[in-house]
């Protein structure tokens, strides 16, 4: 039954990938493709006074320069530019008006010939602005934010609990704004296909949503735009929501009536969305050896002007630790910025580091050591909602983790362990994550000579989306994988949320389970109506497909070849569309966990920070495919390494304007800064969760790592650094 799921499967994409055969959004071509090049915002508020695009017309090959001017007509009400997952407020609209809201904010699309000379043109466009005051930094806004409701309501009287625990520990932790940089730039192909219809090719997690953003946009029929994104090379949250080059290429095609392109530069990606910078602020009492005495965790994020993009930051030690006394609050700070968004484990990434960062000076001022807090304050029930989980094998992380790590041999005392010049850090810290699945449809066409296409609407970021669709319906199917083909990232594909929330593998898979088995009805219809047959008194439970035959599970003799029962039924395929029912009555708790540890070396004199070994045991339900999901696990440790250490954004804010809007000065992890990392997950058996219990890893494997380095550089050098990322001049300061 299952031959392919639960296996390393390769990559069914990744003979395209390597050989170039997979296209990206900007490799679509059409004839008389013209190029479009932005003009972006040097001030960070304020108004456009006059653009003087004269000079960038007289270039040759130069075609046109649009502006908020002589742009095509877009819709006029806000809800019109309401994606699906768009924040509270107002959204921002490409080339509208005069109106600058954020530095970097697109003013003009040069369009020309060829790519080299619209971005030459662009450089000889001249805007003249009327400025305003603004304010980007959020140290400088934290006591004018404002609440926002959350789910978790409080518990017991917190602030009493505190002032009356034995032990406390009270800090703020800060987390930098960190952008996404998948390696893909956002590009949007547009193909003129004559009266006004248009394919978009895009850099997107969301092909309808992008689709039905466009169609409402510019007022167009939803027949006559769609959308396509076969790849995608990274995207981590910035492509959930419609990104501006997108219906910037869009106004470039429909005002010129002819193929567009338009690429973003690297520093333009940096005027899309991004991680919010964040303050972390928690109070934890506790007693020892006992659960914790109180839970205070509040965030203050910043958002833009415009809309209130907000995350769950601080309820998470519910879904952690044991503790009758907590409140929680998430405050937006409005700055003129552009609006942030999703970003891997968005909320937990930030959030989880802090309380984890507390967990550990908790433990630090209770002398007990990390790991045994965490099991002393260990809840086998969600606490804020007081439930059981679909499953919870956080312990077995913990112990696993611990044991592939070597955690007993630690040596409690900071500063205590050495290395020639080099001091030696261990530290962990929990991850966790949501466990969701979304509404989401899959077509399967069935045809005689055993060959089964599988579509739907959804997207492969890059996470194995096209491999574990393959896995499933194979199995499902009773078929090689290599007869298995797969369809997705077309707006005019079965109905499909954008890919996100790590909720793709458990959505789209229970989805494939589900429209199998209509096809497995189905052919046992028709073995009803044939001579003699083994399954005459089979009932659907009975029976499954394996090795391109309907057989009963009970006898295998009893089978018929599926290509002998099309052609009883005279069918030549089977074309089946069905969602798998999504069902949570609040019963349960679904989330996955994860322990991560970690070592660190330091150099004594120059504090040089390198992670030099990493163990990370997670818990996610069933594993669809071995082999993409530790790469997920890996590619977030990577990533909590650069959270850790590297990632900062800095802004000039006497400008408004971010200084380091490149690869070269926006540092991340390279390869020489990574060392051993050993990503497993423990067997987590679920049968409440889905039918085939699956929970989903793409964000998991983040969450946790900054605050196992962070207690990792403590523990080596008996200094706690807490605002993000860990530099060697902030570990050198008194
Ligand atoms: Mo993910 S941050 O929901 O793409």
């Amino acid at each position: 039954m299952a031959a392919y799921i639960g296996t390393p499967t390769s990559r069914i994409d990744g003979h395209a990938k390597v050989t170039g055969a997979a296209k990206y959004a900007a490799e679509f071509n059409a004839p008389g493709l013209a190029h479009a090049s932005l003009v972006t915002s040097t001030i960070t508020k304020g108004r456009i006074a006059k653009i003087d695009a004269s000079e960038a017309m007289r270039v040759a090959g130069v075609i046109d320069v649009i502006t908020h001017k002589n742009r095509p007509t877009m819709a006029s009400r806000d809800k019109a530019y309401k994606d699906d997952v768009a924040a509270e407020g107002s959204p921002y609209r490409p080339l509208y008006d005069d109106e600058i809201k954020f530095n970097g904010q697109p003013v003009a699309v040069v369009v020309a010939a060829d790519a080299d000379i619209a971005r030459f043109a662009a450089s000889l466009v001249r805007v003249e602005y009327i400025e305003d005051p603004f304010v980007t930094d959020l140290l400088e806004q934290r006591d004018t934010a404002h609440e926002v409701e959350r789910p978790s309501r409080p518990r017991g009287d917190a602030e009493a609990a505190f002032a009356a625990a034995e032990v406390r520990h009270e800090a703020d932790y800060f987390i930098p704004t960190e952008y996404h940089n998948p390696m893909e730039l956002f590009a949007t192909t547009v193909t003129w296909e004559g009266d006004g219809k248009l394919t978009v090719y895009d850099k997107t997690q969301g092909v309808q949503n992008v689709q039905r953003y466009l169609v409402s946009v510019f007022g167009m029929k939803p027949d006559d735009l769609k959308v396509v994104s076969p790849y995608v090379g990274g995207a981590f949250g910035s492509g959930l929501r419609p990104q501006f080059q997108v219906a910037l290429a869009v106004i470039a095609a429909r005002a010129l009536e002819r193929s567009v392109r338009l690429v973003l530069t690297r520093p333009q990606m940096y005027g899309l969305s991004y991680r919010p910078a964040t303050i972390e602020h928690l109070a934890l009492g506790a007693k020892a050896l006992g659960p914790l005495e109180a839970v205070m965790h509040e965030a203050i994020a910043q958002t833009s002007e415009y809309e209130d993009f907000n995350r769950n930051d601080v309820a998470w030690a519910d879904q952690l630790y044991k503790c009758g006394n907590t409140r929680y609050s998430h405050k937006l700070a409005k700055l003129d910025v552009s609006t942030p968004s999703d970003m891997r484990a968005p909320g937990a990434a930030s959030g989880v580091y802090a309380l984890e960062c507390a967990m550990d000076e908790l433990a630090v001022a209770l002398k007990m050591d990390p790991l045994q807090l965490r099991f002393v304050t260990y809840s086998d029930r969600e606490q804020n909602a007081d439930r059981p989980y679909s499953s919870k094998k956080l312990r077995e992380c913990y112990r696993q983790g611990a044991a592939a790590f070597g955690w007993e041999k630690r040596n409690p005392e900071p500063r205590s362990m050495r290395d020639g010049s080099e001091l030696v850090g261990w530290g962990m810290a929990t991850g966790v994550w949501e466990a969701l699945q979304m509404p989401l449809t899959v077509r399967i066409v069935m045809t005689a000579n055993g060959h089964a296409e599988v579509s739907s609407a959804t997207s492969d970021i890059g996470t194995g989306t096209y491999t574990i669709m393959a896995q499933v319906a194979a199995d499902m199917l009773g078929l090689p994988i290599d007869n298995v083909s797969i369809k997705l990232g077309d707006s005019t594909l079965s109905e499909s949320p954008v890919e996100g929330g790590s909720w793709l593998a458990a959505s789209v898979a229970n989805s494939i389970a589900t429209t199998a088995e209509a096809i497995r009805k189905t052919l046992l219809g028709v073995t009803k109506t044939m001579p003699d047959s083994p399954l005459a008194d089979a009932k659907p439970k009975d029976v499954m497909l394996a090795d391109g035959k309907i057989v009963s599970k009970k006898d295998a003799s009893r089978a018929i070849p599926i290509a002998d029962v099309m052609r009883a039924g005279k069918l030549d395929r089977i074309d089946q569309k069905a969602a798998a029912p999504v069902k949570d009555d609040g019963k349960y708790a679904r989330n996955t966990h994860s322990a991560v540890f970690v070592e660190v070396r330091v150099d004594e004199q120059i504090g040089v920070i390198r992670v030099t070994r990493v163990v990370s045991a997670a818990a996610a339900g069933r594993i669809l495919n071995t082999k993409t999901a530790h790469s997920q696990l890996l590619g977030g440790v990577v990533w909590g390494i650069g959270m850790a250490l590297h990632e900062e954004t800095l802004t000039d804010h006497r400008f408004g304007r971010i200084m380091n809007a490149n690869l070269g000065e926006y540092h991340m992890p390279v390869n020489a800064d990574i060392y051993d990392i050993n990503c497993f997950f423990v067997d987590e058996p679920d049968a409440t969760i889905n039918p085939m219990g699956i929970k989903g890893v793409g964000e998991i494997g983040i969450v946790g790592v900054a605050a196992a380095i962070a207690n990792a550089v403590y523990h080596a050098t008996g200094k706690r650094v807490r605002d993000l990322p860990i530099t060697i001049d902030k570990l050198r300061r008194d």
